[in-house]
């Protein structure tokens, strides 16, 4: 771990140029707008190790699976999101010497990720093989308000010389996926035309026929003034470019604007493409670089009014915050039911950029309470619009009824291929129910469960029906061979939290269908008849959650997380050697598999989202005996931890995992943050703020808070919505302020009071008055 970041608010700022650590900080910088993103890659070529990223999202490639042995059952392919078109390139000589990072001598470094405004800017000083200097200064963004437009600005001053400069914007789909099984390309082309005015290339996927055109124009200015320069053309295969050449006297500003449009198949029709990519682009570049930047300030101000949070007292945790806040908005906009939040975003392209039990389980609550409910329910529609390949994956795998949500997926089918993970981590069901719960308890919108969400309900439900078998043995219905959220254990009998949530479900649903058979009858029948549920099947379902079996400890009064858990050694792990962590880098697989170690919580994750069927000393015996055991090998685990540490009011262990969430990243915690960041644990840090130190529920449609201020920080604030309202929650030693900043009034209980915040009011909520 190598903290090399300027600590500040706002901004993420790199002072100096180092090689070894560059790879890290083109994830760390990443910049996105839910519809494409890249990494912090230069736009001038650089030689040394760089990991080139650019992604369009919800463009995937379907990679034919590679496998030791395969198993029946295996998805042909693992689905991966592509990368595409590097659009950023403007490569720079100096008097005929190509600028390039890696082979000059680079002094005043500065790269810096303002999240305010939603911009990436590079400033340095090279010094060039015979002696040249320049200083560069490079601004870039990917648009906010036009999801398809990128711009950037590129200066150039000679230091010490008076000189040519040739500056050649390109845009090059000749680019692989590092991650690729056999080593392919991924790309064909379509068309191209390099031309004086605008430039576009088109490709496409060589399987689904995934279109995406990139377009682009420049302008250069010297001084201020717009030149009219000679473009001379090059085309090649995959590859448009147009080059200027400029003279520019030692202290004259050189500045390159390059504007591209990005249109995919997605959402243009295929003849259209160059089309509208052109009319995009020339409406962009007709705006200009400022108005562009100004919508850019404007929107993402937009977003910080919805979901900052305001920590007092302590920078570094203030930073990392909003940097998590940041990267998830920049991510997910929610505009687009199709897509969803892949476990790395568009900062890398391990594990594909596809959907885990990530968003139902970690991502829901942040964009619940920061954003539209449409947003939250666009990402349950996702899962909706899946449920027909979800059943034919049941299917697959022998099951004769219900759905079998895939691991990971980007259409709907499964794409992961570890038959402990894919066949066994079946407890992703239940969390994709649990999301509809979360989502109606949340925003109250009761509509969604006649619209989608009992036939997601009645699948899973069946899918768990099918899945358990009767032990004669135990006189009670079992689970066999399964993998928990804590993949440090595979094909586990009676994982307690996997047989929970399965029985959960099942009450659920019913609690689902009397709901809409009082309140919206006949849709309760249109359901039942499309589904053909039949009052056995039910039976059945009660029959399970009357006899379901929990492994059990009475003597320490904990659940069990499977079978046969305590035959296990038991050792902290604060008593193993710290040249043995992180385990999955240290240990054989088969030392991890026997020992007791646990890599994230499992029994604690049920406890979480269970919640109210668990009094406080049976959350403490289950807390204090696996959070000793846990080694948070998993960047979703501090983030549970934290929550539940806080409701325990073990404030000191709270923080602790905190820091391990916030910061994951930024200080690169787990050593991996050169393959991207971790896009889904961000929105586990958010967690840790609003519902851990600010102890938020929803319960009995009020919103509850049940705050402390962790001793590092002085107070702090969080932006929640909440049925329409937008409140600012302001947490200090001595008090807690609620302000209502929309005329919605909203109902909350702060610790045991219950008050109604009127539109654009306020609550106070003095601690020396009450008793907490
Ligand atoms: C975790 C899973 C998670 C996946 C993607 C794994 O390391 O164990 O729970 O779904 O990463 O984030």
């Amino acid at each position: 771990m190598k903290q090399y970041l300027k600590i500040n608010e706002w901004s993420i700022i790199e002072e100096s140029f180092d090689p070894t650590t560059h790879e890290i900080s083109e994830s760390i910088f990443s910049i996105g707008n839910g519809f494409m993103g890249q990494r912090a890659n230069f736009e001038e070529k650089y030689s040394g190790s760089s990991l080139q990223g650019s992604y369009m999202a919800g463009v995937y490639y379907p990679d034919k699976t590679r496998v030791g042995w395969w198993k029946n059952g295996y998805p042909e392919y693992f689905a991966k999101v592509l990368n595409s078109t590097n659009w950023i390139g403007i490569d720079v000589f100096i008097n005929g010497i190509e600028l390039d990072l890696a082979k000059c001598k680079v002094s005043d470094f500065v790269r810096e990720l303002n999240m305010k405004e939603g911009t990436l800017s590079r400033r340095f000083k090279a010094e060039l093989e015979d002696g040249k200097q320049i200083q560069v200064d490079a601004l870039r963004f990917v648009s906010m308000a036009r999801h398809e437009i990128g711009a950037i600005r590129y200066t150039i001053t000679p230091l010490n010389f008076s000189g040519t400069i040739r500056l050649v914007p390109y845009l090059d789909g000749d680019v692989q996926n590092k991650d690729s099984n056999y080593d392919e390309k991924f790309w064909l082309e379509v068309e191209k035309a390099a031309a004086a005015d605008v430039s576009y290339l088109t490709l496409k996927t060589k399987k689904l026929d995934f279109h995406v055109t990139s377009v682009m124009a420049f302008d250069v200015f010297k001084d201020g003034n717009k030149l009219d320069l000679n473009r001379s053309l090059q085309e090649r295969e995959k590859f448009v470019s147009s080059e200027v050449a400029i003279e520019a006297a030692e202290g004259e500003q050189v500045t390159l604007y390059k504007y591209v449009a990005n249109v995919t198949s997605r959402n243009h029709g295929l003849g259209q493409l160059v089309e509208v990519g052109k009319k995009l682009l020339i409406e962009a570049q007709e705006a200009g670089f400022d108005t562009l930047l100004r919508e850019q300030v404007d929107t993402w101000a937009a977003k910080w009014r919805e979901s900052d949070i305001i920590i007092e007292g302590d920078v570094s945790a203030q930073q990392a915050i909003r940097f998590n806040i940041f990267q998830l908005n920049q991510t997910y906009t929610g505009d687009d039911d199709r897509l969803n939040i892949g476990p790395k975003g568009f900062t890398g392209e391990k594990y594909g950029g596809s959907t885990y039990w990530d968003t139902e389980a970690y991502c829901l609550p942040f964009y619940l309470s920061t954003a539209d409910s449409s947003i939250a329910r666009n990402l349950l529609i996702y899962r909706y619009k899946h449920l027909e390949k979800a059943k034919e994956n049941a299917r697959n795998l022998g099951f004769t009824k219900g759905a079998l949500y895939p691991m990971v997926t980007m259409n709907g089918e499964e794409c992961h291929n570890e038959w402990e993970i894919t066949f066994e981590e079946i407890h992703r069901n239940g969390a994709i129910a649990y999301a509809i719960y979360n989502y109606v308890n949340y925003t109250g919108d009761k509509s969604y469960l006649g619209q989608y969400g009992l036939e997601v309900l009645v699948e899973i439900s069946r899918f768990w029906e099918e899945r358990v078998n009767f032990s004669k043995d135990k006189g009670k219905y079992v689970m066999l061979g399964v993998t928990g959220p804590n993949e440090y254990e595979n094909n586990v009998n009676n994982n307690w939290y996997t047989n929970r949530i399965a029985v959960w479900t099942l009450e659920y649903t019913q609690e689902v269908m009397s709901y809409l058979k009082e309140h919206e009858n006949a849709r309760y029948l249109e359901l039942i008849n499309k589904l053909e549920l039949k009052d056995e099947e039910v039976a059945k379902w009660n029959d399970i959650i009357d006899n379901m079996y929990y492994p059990y400890d009475e003597e320490l009064g904990v659940f069990l997380q499977q079978d046969g858990f305590l035959d296990k050694e038991i050792i902290p792990v604060k008593d193993l050697k710290p040249e043995d962590l992180p385990l999955n880098q240290n240990w054989s697989w088969d030392r991890i598999l026997r020992s007791c170690f646990i890599k994230q919580a499992d029994v604690l994750q049920g406890i979480y989202f269970l919640s109210d069927q668990f009094d406080l000393e049976t959350k403490k015996r289950n807390f204090d005996f696996y959070e000793p055991l846990t080694v948070h090998e998993s960047s979703l685990s501090p983030c549970l931890h934290n929550i539940i540490a806080c409701e325990l009011g073990y404030q000191e262990k709270a923080y602790e995992m905190y820091l391990r969430t916030a910061r994951l990243d930024l200080d690169n915690y787990n050593n991996d943050t050169e393959d991207g960041l971790h896009i889904t644990s961000m929105a586990g840090t958010w967690m840790s703020v609003v519902q851990g130190f600010g102890g938020l529920k929803v319960k009995d449609d009020a919103l509850q808070l049940h705050p402390f201020v962790p001793s590092h920080w002085t107070s702090f604030s969080f932006k929640v919505m909440f049925r329409g309202a937008r409140l600012n929650v302001n947490v200090t030693e001595d008090n807690i302020t609620v302000t209502n900043e929309t005329d919605t009034p909203a109902a909350i209980v702060i610790y045991d009071r219950s008050y109604t915040v009127s539109g654009l009011g306020e609550v106070q909520y003095a601690r020396s008055s009450v008793t907490i």
